[in-house]
C-alpha cells in the first residue's frame, strides 16, 4: 500500500503573528515547512510527500520546498479540515499520514509506531499524557478535571485515505482541529501511540522561542583553517582583506588575488565540511576571471548559514614583508565584518613578516592564513 505524507500548510499563522505565515518562516536556517517535509521525505516507509498551501502562498511554498519532490502543490481551504479534505481528494487512495506543517521536527520512530499500529485499527495518532492540572472555567475557575484519562493529540496521523474521506462525509469537517476527532465522530477506531514533545505545534511566540532554544542547544562547535599565497606581479594597488591597499606592485591571480579573503573563505568552507574555494570557484572557469573575492567569502558564509550554522569568529594573519599593513588593519577588519555580516569584534586581522626568510621574506609574494570558529546544526 502506498504511503503518502500530506502536509497541511495553508494556514495564516495568526496566533504567532508576523508578516509571513509561520510555516514559511525560517527557524534554525530552514523554513518550518521544509523541516517538516524533509523529516517525512527521508523516512524509508513513506513513498510520497504532498503539500497543501493557501491561495497566494505559491511563491513562498516553492522557495521553502526548492529541490524537494512534493509533486504539484494542492490548494487548501478556509479551515484546516477543508485543506485536509482537498489533499485527500488529490491523493485518492492508499495510506495517508496527515501532518501539520507547523510541527517541524518529526522523529523517525513516530512514523514507524503509527504505521505499525494501523494493523487492527482504522487510524493511529501520536498522543502524550497531560502533565498540568486541567480545569474548566474562564477568568474564574469552575471545576478541575481528572487528567488521568486525557491525552494531547499530535500529528502526523495515519489512516486509510478512503476511511478518512468516509469519516469526513459522515461527520463533516467543520472546525475540527485534527483527523482523530473526525474519525471518532464517525464511529471509527483510532489507536494512540506514544507521541513526542519534539512534535509540539508552533502556535505562539513562546513555542517559537522554545524551538529556537532547542535548535541552538543542538549546535556543535567546529573550526576550519585556510591558507593562500599569491605572487607579486605587475603594478599595484593590491586587494587585501576586501580593500585596495596602495603598493608599487600588484598580485598575480585569476580573481582579484585577495589572499586574506581567500584564506578566510577556505577556513569557513573547511569548518562547514564543504570542500575548498577551488571546488566552488574553479580557476579554470572564465566567469571568475578578475572576480571580486568578496563574492567568494559571502558565498561561503551563505552556504554555512543555509544549513543553520552560525559564524562565531574569524581570525586572519597576513604574512608579508611589504606593503606595511598596520595602517590598513582596521579598515580590513571592518570590511570583512561587513561581507560576513558580523560585528567587528568577531573579526581579527593580524599581519607579520617572516624576518626576511622564505618567499615572503624575499618579497616574492604575500601569504595569508585564517581560522574560522563556527557552530553547525546537527540536523535530524
Ligand atoms: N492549516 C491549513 N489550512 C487552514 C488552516 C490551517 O492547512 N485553513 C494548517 C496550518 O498551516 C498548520 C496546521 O494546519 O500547519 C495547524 O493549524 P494552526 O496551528 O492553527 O495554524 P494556523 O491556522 O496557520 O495558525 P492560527 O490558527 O494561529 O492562525
Ligand atoms: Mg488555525
Amino acid at each position: 500500500m502506498t504511503v503518502t505524507a500530506l502536509i497541511v500548510a495553508a494556514g495564516k499563522g495568526e496566533r504567532l503573528g508576523g508578516v509571513t505565515p509561520k510555516q514559511f518562516r525560517p527557524i534554525g536556517g530552514k523554513p518550518v515547512l521544509r523541516w517538516a517535509a524533509e523529516a517525512l521525505a527521508r523516512h524509508r516507509r513513506i513513498d510520497a510527500v504532498r503539500v497543501v498551501i493557501g491561495q497566494g502562498q505559491q511563491a513562498l511554498a516553492q522557495a521553502a520546498l526548492r529541490g524537494l519532490d512534493v509533486g504539484e502543490l494542492i490548494e487548501g481551504g478556509t479551515q484546516r479540515s477543508d485543506s485536509v479534505r482537498n489533499g485527500l481528494v488529490a491523493i485518492g487512495g492508499g495510506t495517508v499520514l496527515v501532518h501539520d506543517a507547523a510541527r517541524p521536527f518529526c522523529p523517525e520512530q513516530i512514523v514507524d509506531r503509527l504505521l505499525d499500529a494501523l494493523d487492527g485499527h482504522d487510524g493511529a495518532v501520536p498522543v502524550l499524557p497531560m502533565s498540568d492540572t486541567i480545569a474548566r472555567g474562564g477568568a474564574v475557575l469552575e471545576s478541575s478535571v481528572d487528567r488521568s484519562r486525557l491525552l494531547r493529540v499530535q500529528t502526523p496521523q495515519a489512516f486509510d485515505v478512503e476511511d478518512l474521506l468516509y469519516a469526513y462525509d459522515e461527520a463533516g469537517g467543520g472546525a475540527a482541529t485534527d483527523e482523530s476527532s473526525i474519525m471518532l465522530a464517525a464511529g471509527l477506531k483510532v489507536a494512540g501511540v506514544e507521541g513526542d514533545p519534539l512534535l509540539d505545534k508552533l502556535t505562539t511566540q513562546a513555542d517559537w522561542h522554545r524551538a529556537e532554544a532547542l535548535l541552538a542547544g543542538r549546535l556543535v562547535p567546529r573550526t576550519g583553517s585556510g591558507f593562500d599565497v599569491h605572487a607579486f606581479s605587475g603594478e599595484g594597488p593590491i586587494m587585501l582583506g576586501g580593500i585596495a591597499v596602495p603598493h608599487s606592485r600588484g598580485l598575480a591571480g585569476h580573481s582579484d588575488a585577495d589572499v586574506a579573503l581567500h584564506a578566510i573563505t577556505d577556513a569557513l568552507l573547511g569548518a562547514a565540511g564543504l570542500g575548498d574555494i577551488g571546488e566552488h570557484f574553479p580557476p579554470s572557469d572564465p566567469q571568475w576571471k578578475g572576480a571580486s573575492s568578496d563574492l567568494f567569502l559571502a558565498h561561503a558564509a551563505r552556504l554555512l548559514r543555509a544549513s543553520g550554522g552560525i559564524i562565531d569568529h574569524v581570525d586572519v594573519t597576513v604574512i608579508a614583508e611589504e606593503p606595511k599593513l598596520g595602517p590598513h588593519r582596521s579598515a580590513m577588519r571592518m570590511r570583512i565584518a561587513q561581507i560576513l555580516e558580523l560585528g567587528t569584534d568577531q573579526v581579527s586581522v593580524k599581519a607579520t613578516t617572516t624576518d626576511g626568510l622564505g618567499f615572503t621574506g624575499r618579497r616574492e609574494g604575500i601569504a595569508a592564513q585564517a581560522v574560522a570558529s563556527v557552530r553547525l546544526a546537527r540536523h535530524g
